[in-house]
C-alpha cells in the first residue's frame, strides 16, 4: 500500500521541524508540565516530540486521554467523549496538550474545556499539522509543526481507517489506494 500514498512532508523534514518546536515548547514552557497527547493519532509525534524536548532540557511528566469530538455547526453543539482518561491530576498544572492535526478544532477545543473544567492552571496546544481555511473554532495552536493545504493526509500517526499510522512520513492516500 505505501507505493500508493505519495509524500508530502518528508521523514528529514519532520525530524527537523519537530526539533525546532521542542526548542520553542522548552523555551516558553515553565519547567514542571504535564504533556497530555491525545490518542491515538498523536501518539508518534508526541513519542518523537518528549525525545527531543529531552535533548533541550525539558523534563516534561506525560499522559496520554482518548477522545471523541462530535462537532457539529457550532462549538456549543458539539461534545466530547472520554473513551479513556488520564491518570494524573490536572488541578493547578501547566499543560501541554498534544495532537496530530487542527481542522475544525473541535476536538482540542473540547479537550482544553474538559481540562480547564478540572482545574488545570494553563493550557498551551502543540500540533504538528493545521489545515488553515478549515477551523470552525476561536482555538489557535501555540506551537504548530506545518501548515498544510486541504487534503486527507496519512502516516506518522494519522490514520485512514485506523491504517497508515506506521508511515514515517506525511502523505497523501492517492485516489483508488484506500485500504479494502
Ligand atoms: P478537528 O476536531 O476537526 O480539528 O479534527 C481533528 C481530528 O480529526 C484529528 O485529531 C484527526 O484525528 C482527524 N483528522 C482531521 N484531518 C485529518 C486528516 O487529513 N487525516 C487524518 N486524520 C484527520
Ligand atoms: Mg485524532
Amino acid at each position: 500500500m505505501n507505493a500508493a500514498v505519495s509524500i508530502l512532508i518528508s521523514e528529514a523534514e519532520i525530524r527537523e521541524r519537530v526539533t525546532q518546536l521542542a526548542a520553542d515548547i522548552a523555551a516558553k514552557m515553565p519547567p514542571d508540565f504535564l504533556i497530555i497527547a491525545l490518542l491515538r493519532g498523536s501518539f508518534v509525534f508526541a513519542a518523537d516530540l518528549i525525545r527531543a524536548l529531552h535533548r533541550v532540557g525539558a523534563r516534561p511528566q506525560v499522559d496520554f486521554l482518548t477522545v471523541s469530538s462530535y462537532g457539529k455547526d457550532t462549538v456549543s453543539s458539539g461534545t466530547l467523549t472520554v473513551h479513556r482518561d488520564i491518570s494524573e491530576d490536572v488541578k493547578g498544572r501547566e499543560i501541554l496538550l498534544i495532537d496530530d492535526i487542527l481542522e475544525s478544532g473541535f476536538t482540542l477545543y473540547h479537550a482544553r474545556e474538559e481540562l480547564r473544567r478540572r482545574g488545570a492552571k494553563n493550557i498551551h496546544i502543540a500540533v504538528l499539522l493545521e489545515k488553515p481555511g478549515k477551523r470552525k473554532t476561536e482555538l489557535n495552536a501555540d506551537f504548530v509543526g506545518f501548515g498544510i493545504p486541504d487534503k486527507f493526509v496519512v502516516g506518522y500517526g494519522l490514520d485512514y481507517a485506523n491504517y497508515y499510522r506506521e508511515l514515517p512520513f506525511i502523505g497523501v492516500v492517492e485516489r483508488g489506494a484506500e485500504p479494502a
